[in-house]
């Protein structure tokens, strides 16, 4: 799908965490649409270490990238030496993926080197490069501020959600010293489809529920499902917001949700619909007391600064994912 008049042909693209999710479908997409486009991923895969919390410290996985033929660079966004490799090239379009993703890592310092210090050091060699440069912003900068989620009106909650709001304050006061420059932040929401399956525990609900129903399990689901909504969006979405971000209106930073939230019992009854199974619900109660119940992305600047229009629901992104959630029930996670 070709979403605006951008020719990426023969124009070089650096994503950052390309071996992730997000990033990997972005290498793909141009791969497959743009062919004489020079890709690379950069990113520096997982590793053995784990955080605290059990979960990988970085979930880039050479799967994401099987059939990819364009150029990978094993490397570290913190470690200024590896990014010196990026001087071989001539940069025409930045994808800054590259982050810790895990909202639950609480190791402030780690958090804040990877995704805001190296921030500082991309958006010097996107200028460098007269490069466009468009970053992973993310809904988790607005905390449990109530719906519609409203750009300007963000009060994170934790760590990650910080780090994600200090890259938007950095990105506006670079864009406005820098203002030839194109520079988009995108905050995503609830994002789901396939590439995610090697985030573990941090892929998204539709995913987990799908391969507990294909145990044969009951989708376990906090009480109150029903009334418990997100604003869920398909990498398909997600993919034509990077895009359009490459031509805005104005720089700035957007939402990129639905604008449509839905519940996670909804999530369970399609999937259940679409594997053909009624295991019923199992049903726990929320042990957490300040449990965010409601997000909606105020989408509304976005539909002016990038024409951005979400187009797949969560019937048909759902559909068009179970193949793929067959495919990986049961395989390595690791
Ligand atoms: N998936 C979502 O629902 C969602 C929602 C909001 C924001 N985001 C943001 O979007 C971006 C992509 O998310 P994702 O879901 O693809 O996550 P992901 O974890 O799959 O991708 C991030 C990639 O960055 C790489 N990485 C991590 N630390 C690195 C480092 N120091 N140097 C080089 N590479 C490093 C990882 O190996 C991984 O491949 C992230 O910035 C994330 O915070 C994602």
């Amino acid at each position: 799908m070709i979403y605006n008049n951008i020719d990426f042909n023969n124009k070089t693209i650096l994503i950052t965490g390309g071996a992730g999710f997000i990033g990997s479908n972005l290498a793909f997409y141009f791969q497959e649409n743009f062919p004489n486009s020079k890709v690379i991923v950069f990113d520096c895969f997982r590793s053995d270490e784990i955080f605290p919390n059990g979960n990988q410290k970085s979930f880039g996985h050479f799967k994401n990238l099987i059939g990819f033929k364009g150029e990978v660079i094993c490397g570290n966004i913190n470690n200024i030496d590896d990014l010196k490799r990026l001087n071989n090239y001539k940069i025409d379009f930045m994808f800054h993926q590259a982050a810790i993703s895990d909202t639950r890592v609480y190791d402030q310092e780690i958090i804040f080197k990877t995704n805001v210090n190296s921030f500082y050091d991309l958006l010097a060699i996107a200028k460098n490069n007269q490069a466009v440069i468009v970053y992973a912003s993310s809904a988790a900068t607005y905390g449990r501020q109530p719906s519609p989620q409203t750009v300007g009106n963000e009060s994170p909650e934790n760590p990650y959600g910080y780090s994600k709001y200090l890259m938007d304050q950095i990105a506006y006061k670079y864009s406005n010293e820098n203002p030839e420059m194109t520079i988009v932040g995108l905050k995503f929401f609830n994002v789901y489809g396939p590439g995610e399956y090697y985030k573990g525990k941090t892929s998204s609900v539709v995913i987990q529920l799908g391969h507990q129903i294909l145990n044969g399990k009951a989708p376990r689901l906090f009480e109150g499902s029903d009334k418990i909504f997100r604003d869920f969006i398909n990498i398909k979405d997600v993919l034509q917001a990077n895009i359009k971000a490459c031509n805005p209106k104005q720089n700035g930073v957007y939402n990129v949700g639905t604008g449509n939230p839905r519940s996670f019992q909804d999530i369970a009854d399609i999937l259940q619909k679409e594997l053909g199974t009624d295991l019923g619900n199992d049903y726990i109660s929320n042990p957490y007391d300040d449990y965010q119940v409601h997000t909606q992305a105020d989408i509304s600047s976005s539909i002016i600064n990038l024409s951005f229009k979400p187009i797949v629901s969560l019937e048909q992104g759902i559909k068009e994912y179970i193949p793929e959630i067959k495919r990986l029930h049961g395989a390595n996670p690791s």
